[in-house]
């Protein structure tokens, strides 16, 4: 496995990393423990080093899960891995969003169950989920930074957030990545919130390569979603769009069967070449929740895409091609990246 610098300031980590959200029920009900812990057994032992979860997924279910996972692992694999973490979102007992706290004080108490959640003395990059319009970012960046000054905390990242954000965040402390969707169908950091991660040596972390599974090669018009599943209130999943959604797939298809590899391993290829074409750290955080899923998503380091390949990709998925946004309109107004 190949390892990529996170940012100037960031640590050491494998070119992918593994997106464990969906082995908690934020996309269905349906996960199988077991699997999730072979799963991220499988993947500490093929390299992968970074481990993204957010304390908010199914209410610390999912950090329980990475505890399950490394302390059952291999003491050398244990050692190597990161946790990334998110906090900041605030859930109802019926599973509701609340909203989000980025207050000095919060962070310190969503860091303290964190650490006792999963089992250790430290978290590797610990990031406010979505910025919180109530709290200017330097003082949650700055709560951050004191956790780091104290030895809870190694690095600081940041998530869904805006230029502006970025450098206000980065003028505190410094930044390892930002955490933001970035696939075939969310170009939209291109334009500006790339160039200024570069400018300042700041990583990214991409999450929702497969536009959580649209793109995978392996969702159908068939398939169905329960209340617990994200996606059944995402607009790209919708009957209207989902149609005009799959065709981009099935034109993906061919590229794919012509290069014998599957159409997931395309997706993760192309974003792993945005790296090398605009000079940063870019490492995909991919949510492969089984081993079959996990065996794909490592193929994709095998895949050598030339500028006749990228052509034909970005013929097949234009820039905002995708039908529908990738959040409900509610979602949408809370992503500081977002805003125009
Ligand atoms: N910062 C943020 O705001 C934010 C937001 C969302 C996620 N994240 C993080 O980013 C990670 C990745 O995001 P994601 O899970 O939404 O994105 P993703 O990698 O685009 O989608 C993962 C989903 O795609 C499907 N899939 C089909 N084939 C696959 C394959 N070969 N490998 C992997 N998945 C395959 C699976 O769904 P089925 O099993 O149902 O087919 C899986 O749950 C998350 O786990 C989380 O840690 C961050």
């Amino acid at each position: 496995m190949q390892n990529r610098q996170l940012g100037t300031a960031g640590p050491q980590v494998s070119a992918i990393g593994l997106g464990c959200m969906g082995m908690s029920p934020m996309y269905g009900a349906n996960v199988d423990r077991a699997e999730s812990i072979a799963t991220l057994h499988a993947a500490l032992d093929a390299g992968i080093t970074l481990l993204d979860t957010g304390d908010f997924y199914a209410m610390g279910h999912n950090e329980l899960l990475i505890n399950e996972a490394l302390h059952t692992a291999p003491a050398a694999h244990r050692e190597r891995a990161l946790t990334s973490v998110k906090f900041g979102a605030l859930r109802g007992p019926d599973g509701a969003w609340l909203g989000h706290d980025g207050r000095p004080a919060a962070v310190k108490n969503f860091l303290a169950y964190s650490l006792q959640r999963l089992g250790t003395d430290h978290i590797d990059i610990y990031r406010i989920a979505r910025l919180d319009p109530a709290v200017p970012i330097e003082e949650t960046v700055g709560a951050i930074a004191e956790a780091v000054q104290a030895g809870y905390v190694r690095h600081i990242g940041l998530s869904e957030v805006g230029p502006e954000t970025i450098r206000r965040a980065a003028a505190v402390a410094p930044i390892s990545d930002l955490q933001i969707e970035y696939s075939l169908l969310d170009r939209g950091i291109e334009d500006e919130i790339l160039p200024v991660c570069r400018e300042l040596g700041i990583g990214i972390t991409p999450y929702g390569v497969l536009s959580r599974g649209l793109i995978s090669g392996h969702w159908s018009r068939e398939r169905t979603t329960d209340a617990q599943d994200f996606r059944s209130v995402a607009p790209r999943f919708r009957a209207e769009n989902l149609d005009r959604n799959l065709d981009l797939v099935e034109a993906l298809r061919k590229i794919a069967d012509g290069k014998g590899v599957s159409v997931a391993q395309i997706a993760i290829a192309w974003v792993l070449a945005q790296g090398i074409r605009h000079a940063t750290a870019i490492v995909p955080l991919i949510g492969s929740r089984r081993r079959d899923q996990l065996t794909e998503t490592l193929g994709a380091l095998d895949v050598t895409l030339d500028a006749d390949d990228m052509a034909a990709i970005e013929e097949a998925v234009p820039a905002n091609a995708a039908a529908g946004t990738r959040y409900p309109e509610a979602q949408m107004a809370t992503l500081d990246s977002e805003k125009k």
